[in-house]
């Protein structure tokens, strides 16, 4: 493997795979990032981690003309990273055309240079989004998908994209990777979730509102059928997630008979609950949260959780983060941010 592109490097979870593979490998990378959901102060906190240049091409991944132009100037690319893309269930519901053209028209055109420019190796942003309500729990990857939200649904056509492209391309190997929550930050302090325009997830509402730039924090809902009532998720630490995109690549580059397209649940494989999340940021902060119930969510789903016994065994990943090291490396972050007058 020599050389990475990253669409979305200065990002959230972008971000933190730059670092990774800085870190942990001798691939040089490249990031594409417009900036539109993240910032460049990012870019220059991961070289201040990293000690290493990493060249960001400023562009819209829609504009086909200017992938091309970036890929004619990086002939020597061996794999993809593709995470440039919205994000936000509640954005999605409102504004399903930005997230269809966004999230599609960009995939599309990372194909066609994956295609023109012979690159071999390719991992996608997915999401647990794709499967919706759940009927049975823990989820494995062969749960029927049911988006509920466009969001989740951009994610499900993608999936669906590049298993009919892999079949119809067999020069290229996929590996979609189903997130489910992303959080906390950089062990370092000096990296991690920067909300541009929009703040809808819960663990930066938490630390934003202990550090006094949200009046409260609202409970979407504690009516659900659950242990307490509030919804729960798979909260898995970003830095875990990151390490997966750097396993996923070194399968990919020393297993060639692995098939056209694999798809693995990046989860810890345990259900955590709002109010659960409240308590164990209270307990590793020492502060106390100013919060309510509020209504439900739109496009919330009631419970989900990953089987992550199938990546543990392809590809040897496994979460070394706790819960506890997700909300106090969040909390560090909100720390370091409010010192830097962020
Ligand atoms: C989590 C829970 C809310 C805010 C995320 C990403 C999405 C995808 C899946 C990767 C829900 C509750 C939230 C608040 C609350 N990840 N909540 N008060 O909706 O699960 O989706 O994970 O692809 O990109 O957005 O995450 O953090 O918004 O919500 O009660 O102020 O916290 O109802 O139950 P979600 P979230």
């Amino acid at each position: 493997m020599k050389k990475i592109l990253v669409t979305g490097g200065t990002g959230y979870i972008g971000s933190h795979t730059l670092i990774e593979i800085c870190e942990s490998t001798n691939w040089d990378v490249i990031s594409a990032d417009n900036y539109s959901r993240s910032t460049p102060k990012t870019l220059e906190r991961i070289q201040l981690i990293t000690e290493k240049p990493v060249k960001n091409y400023p562009i819209d991944l829609c504009n086909a003309s200017a992938v091309k132009k970036m890929m004619e100037e990086n002939k020597d690319i061996d794999g993809i990273i593709h995470f440039a893309a919205f994000k936000s269930v509640p954005e999605s519901v409102a504004s399903p055309l930005l997230y269809y053209h966004n999230n599609i028209s960009s995939l599309v055109n990372i194909l066609h240079a994956i295609k023109e420019y012979k690159i071999p190796n390719f991992i996608f942003s997915s999401s647990c989004s794709v499967y919706g309500n759940i009927e049975k729990l823990p989820v494995t990857e062969n749960t029927p998908l049911h988006a509920v939200s466009p969001y989740g649904y951009t994610k499900q056509v993608g999936e669906r994209i590049i298993q009919d492209f892999t079949n119809s391309y067999p020069d290229v190997k996929a590996i979609l990777l189903r997130y489910f929550n992303p959080v906390g930050a950089h062990i370092s302090g000096k990296i991690g979730e920067v909300p541009v325009q929009r703040l809808d997830n819960l663990v930066p509402v938490i630390t934003q509102t202990a550090i006094g730039k949200l009046k409260e924090t609202t409970v979407f809902g504690n009516n659900y059928n659950t242990r307490d009532g509030s919804c729960i998720r798979d909260y898995v630490h970003v830095s875990d997630i990151a390490k997966a995109h750097v396993d996923a690549l070194t399968y990919l580059n020393t297993n060639k008979n692995a098939p056209p397209y694999s798809i693995f649940n990046l989860g810890t494989g345990s259900g955590v609950s709002v109010m659960e999340m409240i308590n164990t940021f209270e307990k590793v902060s020492g502060t106390k949260l100013n919060y309510r119930i509020g209504a439900r969510r739109e496009g919330d789903v009631e419970a989900i959780y990953s089987d992550n016994s199938l990546v543990k065994k392809t590809l040897g990943w496994t979460p070394k983060y706790s819960l506890d090291d997700m909300m106090l490396s969040a909390w560090k972050w909100e720390l370091n941010m409010k010192k830097k007058g962020a």
